[in-house]
């Protein structure tokens, strides 16, 4: 999560995140010993190696420093031009990128010589702007770019790059944004194709993880032994979580016949066995499971009762009267079948429990059946073949969908003052005859907020602002 620590004038270092970070000692150009955060200078060197073939010789000037060497520079800056351009170019103690061993800043070799001051940078326009064309490719950002002044608090700054991966960098580099932009604006929904062995909450840690930020929430839980689609929310998109999870999902699974098992699935303890059917029509079973019937929730799941998980009943070895559940298969259709196997594809409503339908099945034929593999082949409008693995978005091999994307609601852009009403959660009329919720962008396309029904008025559900 380091890579993507923001420190601006309004965020200092911390001990938290100086604990996360290796640094390593490198040479300057100076021939003096300099520390470095390690992957920052191994990005470095195939940055350079790049820029070489192109006949642009880089060098590090400066990378990390403690407190103390920022406040020396401060005074260097001081006695070299002025107060007034140290106040505005040097961060304060403790405010700068450089304490963290990410931030670079580079000198160019012209001539046969490195530039003696920032005068002289500055004057390398063609040679930086060449440079800043591919420092996403590596892994870096310009951190002080022009025209975003009052964002970073920061003239620009040519010179200064700074290592986050090449996850975040390209999305900072395709919108034009900065570190604070990003950090603050980057949502969306990625359709993840989840390994076998991953519980879904593994998925939303990795995804956390790469792209250093904190708000990521999962819709609708797949446990380790199932694999498939799992739609990941990231950043503001985490507010219609509980929308997605509502979603229609489709499912592949297979079974074995004559076993029952704690957790209805083969990973479980065996609990018993019966014979198998003989005769049994399995065509005739699987047409009368279309329906809507009471499921009961089995007990190796997270619902909770009393205020306490099933699970955990079953752990404790307590008795516990298992909660019924109306849910709707939609759609049921036998695939293929042995003695003692089936496999099957599904269409049910939200919260419907694949291994417990197994098992329902195999009551119904006077045995038992336990389910042996799952694939969640959609959720949503998203199918299987547009997911990715989780080393897919590492490789930068990924879609996001925006929330008005993913979701199936009437998309309206509306003018300043509507955007004015909606900003604020205000109450609106319904000029547009809708019968559920509604998506709202402004002429930016910039989402809003979503709007649901509520007598004749509508009423905000999130607010996205
Ligand atoms: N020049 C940048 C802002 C620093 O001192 O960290
Ligand atoms: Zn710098």
């Amino acid at each position: 999560m380091y890579k993507s620590v923001l420190i601006n004038k309004e965020n200092s270092i911390n001990e938290k995140i100086l604990k996360k970070i290796s640094l390593i000692e490198i040479l300057n150009i100076n021939k003096e010993k300099t520390l470095i955060e390690k992957k920052t200078y191994e990005a470095y060197l195939e940055l350079a190696d790049f820029f070489k073939t192109k006949d642009i010789i880089l060098g590090i000037d400066s990378a990390y420093r403690s407190i103390e060497q920022q406040l020396q520079i401060y005074n260097e800056f001081v006695d070299q031009y002025n107060k007034e351009y140290a106040n505005e170019i040097v961060a304060p103690g403790g405010k700068s990128e450089h304490h963290t061993g990410l931030a670079i800043d580079l000198n160019i070799l012209i001539n046969g010589n490195w530039q003696k001051n920032n005068k002289e940078l500055l004057k390398l326009e063609a040679e930086f702007s060449e440079i800043s064309k591919y420092l996403h490719k590596f892994g870096f950002i310009l951190r002080y770019p022009k025209g975003k002044e009052k964002i970073t608090g920061y003239p620009y700054e040519p010179w200064h790059i700074r290592y986050v991966g090449k996850v975040i960098a390209k999305v900072i580099h395709d919108n034009t944004w900065t570190l604070e932009e990003y950090k603050e604006k980057f949502n969306g929904i990625i359709a993840i194709n989840k390994k076998q062995g991953m519980t879904s909450f593994d998925v939303v840690r990795e995804i956390s993880h790469i792209f250093g930020l904190k708000k990521v929430g999962h819709t609708g839980t797949l446990d380790p032994l199932a694999e498939g689609v799992l739609l990941v929310a990231i950043g503001k998109a985490t507010k219609i979580v509980e929308l997605l999870t509502a979603e229609d999902k489709e499912y592949i699974a297979t079974a074995k016949l004559g076993l029952k098992t704690d957790t209805y699935d083969i990973t479980g303890k065996v609990l018993n066995t019966k014979p198998l059917p003989i005769d049994k029509n399995l065509q005739k079973v699987f047409d009368s499971f279309q329906k809507t019937y009471l499921q009961e929730v089995p007990i190796y799941s997270a619902i909770k009762v009393k205020g306490k998980k099933l699970y955990d009943y079953a752990r404790d070895n307590q008795e516990v009267e298992l909660p019924k559940k109306q849910v709707k298969i939609k759609e049921i259709e036998l695939l293929n079948s042995t003695t003692e196997t089936f496999k099957f594809r599904t269409l049910v409503s939200k919260g419907t429990y694949i291994r417990s339908l197994i098992n329902d099945i195999g009551e119904s034929m006077d045995t038992y059946a336990t389910m042996t593999s799952l694939i969640r082949t959609k959720q949503g409008n998203v199918d299987i073949e547009n997911t990715f693995t989780i080393e897919d978005v590492k490789n930068n091999n990924y879609k996001i969908y925006n929330v008005d994307e993913i979701l199936n609601f009437p998309i309206e852009t509306v003018d300043k003052n509507l955007e004015f009403k909606i900003s604020n959660g205000q109450k609106i009329d319904n000029i547009w005859k809708v019968t559920d919720k509604i998506i709202f962008k402004n002429t930016d396309n910039k989402l809003l907020g979503i709007y649901d029904l509520e007598g004749q008025k509508l009423k905000v559900w999130k607010n996205f602002n």
